[in-house]
């Protein structure tokens, strides 16, 4: 095999006669010319085939090949201004490496939602797919980029946990030898609680498991979240931190790909320019107010959902930030607001455009007693956050952390309806497969 161009890199070897691998994507003829659609990943270039230019069979072969069949093209590089790479391929040979078996079930019409979900893992090749996972790599890249510039450490949480985080109702079991149950991890927050107590500024970032019974479009039952948490922090340090995160993320996958938001994705990207620090914010009581205004029955101590966020949200042309949340509405581990003990400080960062809560978090309990009848109030088993408790007992400080779902992000960079399409094979209550 002769060394692989890739489409990205065309425009180096203009002139050259070079070899490309790949997948037909289209081909149209006009007799003479066949033109095929190669991408490999990287691109799609038009493979042009003159019957000049190669065997016989090769001519046939290019008129009769199936949608994704697998090929190596090799051919001469040119300019060309009608292209949208603006080079083509002026193939010399052609050979096939593998016909599909069977027709292409995505062929370019348009299917239903159930059964891409159902091909998902061929959907994957289509260009909007593609486009999608190109935009949640950079933004996990920036996500980390973010933290480690900060001199934060990267920590990883155990995935099997011996308690729940944040709440009971969402836990998946798995029996765990003699030991009884462990549960898949909701939350790296406690683990990242004692390491910050080790190394000052850490972070998580891995994969979260909730059993939500709730078919939304924002909800998947596996899900990424990064985790920061920091020693010596109380809930405005961490709402700055919040913010600076979001915009940098932001500003990041937009500069990186603002062509496919646009003429893939169909993005409005200013949109996205407006997302610059600082965010407004308000406390949850103003915005119970906001809501009330809208006509909404809302009372002060409801939670505020979905429809409720999107009603404050559309306030604002950046992110919102809700602060000193009903205490009563919150994990055990929130810290009372010392002026008002009646409301947590905690903080959600909600998207613009109806996208909805992408970050929750807030200042942790560092009281040992308090923290102890938090635990006993919501029921939880004592002899399980014994640990937790010993985090407070040597050397107890104010720290704050949060958590950023990585799906809900890209789904709102996007403009994505729903959280399925952002992560590669997703995993929902009524689905497991592919
Ligand atoms: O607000 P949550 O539940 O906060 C926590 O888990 C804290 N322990 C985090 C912390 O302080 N370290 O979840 C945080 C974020 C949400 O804002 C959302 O972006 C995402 O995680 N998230 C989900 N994303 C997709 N599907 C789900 N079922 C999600 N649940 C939460
Ligand atoms: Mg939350």
């Amino acid at each position: 095999m002769r060394p692989t161009v890739y489409i990205a890199d065309i425009a180096q070897h203009e002139g050259q006669e070079i070899t490309l691998h790949g997948w037909l994507y289209a081909r149209r003829s006009s007799g003479k010319l066949h033109f095929l659609q190669v991408r490999d990943g990287t691109g799609t270039i038009q493979c042009v085939v003159f019957k000049g230019n190669v065997t016989p069979e090769a001519f046939h072969e290019a008129d009769h090949l199936p949608q994704e069949s697998s090929l190596a093209v090799t051919g001469l590089v040119k300019k060309d201004a009608r292209s949208p790479i603006g080079f083509e391929l002026d193939v010399r040979s052609l050979a096939v490496v593998a016909r599909p078996a069977r027709e292409y079930p995505l062929g370019h019409k348009d299917h239903g939602v159930a059964f891409l979900m159902e091909q998902r893992h061929l959907w994957l090749r289509s260009q909007r797919q593609q486009a999608i996972l190109r935009v949640r790599h950079t933004v996990e890249k920036a996500i980390r980029d973010f933290f480690d510039q900060r001199g934060f450490t990267l920590v990883d949480a155990p995935i099997f946990t011996p308690s729940a985080c944040e709440g009971t109702s969402t836990l998946f079991e798995v029996p765990y030898f003699d030991l009884g149950k462990a549960y898949l991890t909701q939350s790296g927050q406690l683990y990242m609680e004692a390491a910050a107590m080790a190394l000052g500024k850490v972070y998580c970032f891995g994969p979260s498991f909730r059993a939500e019974k709730s078919k939304t479009r924002r909800h998947l039952t596996e899900f990424w979240m990064v985790e920061p948490e920091v020693a010596f922090m109380d809930l405005d340090g961490d709402m700055e931190l919040m913010e600076q995160l979001v915009e940098y993320v932001v500003q990041t996958a937009l500069e990186a790909h603002r062509r496919e938001l646009v003429s893939v994705l169909e993005r409005d990207v200013s949109k996205l320019e407006a997302v610059r620090a600082p965010f407004p914010r308000i406390t949850y009581t103003e915005a119970v107010e906001v809501i009330q205004r809208t006509g909404h029955p809302m009372k002060w101590g409801d939670d505020i959902g979905g429809d409720e966020e999107t009603l404050v949200a559309r306030q604002y042309d950046r992110p919102v930030m809700v602060h000193r949340y009903p205490s009563d509405l919150k994990a055990f581990y929130f810290k009372r607001d010392p002026a008002d003990a009646k409301v947590a400080l905690g903080c959600d960062v909600l998207a613009p455009e109806g996208y909805g809560e992408i970050i929750g978090g807030g200042q942790r309990e560092d009281d040992l007693a308090t923290l102890e009848a938090a635990i006993a109030r919501h029921d939880l088993p004592a002899e399980a956050f014994e640990w937790y408790l010993d985090v407070r007992r040597y050397g107890s400080v104010p720290h704050a952390g949060f958590g950023m779902g990585v799906e809900r992000c890209v789904a709102w960079i996007c403009g994505l309806h729903h959280v399925r399409e952002t992560i590669p094979f997703p995993r929902m209550m009524e689905r497991i497969t592919p």
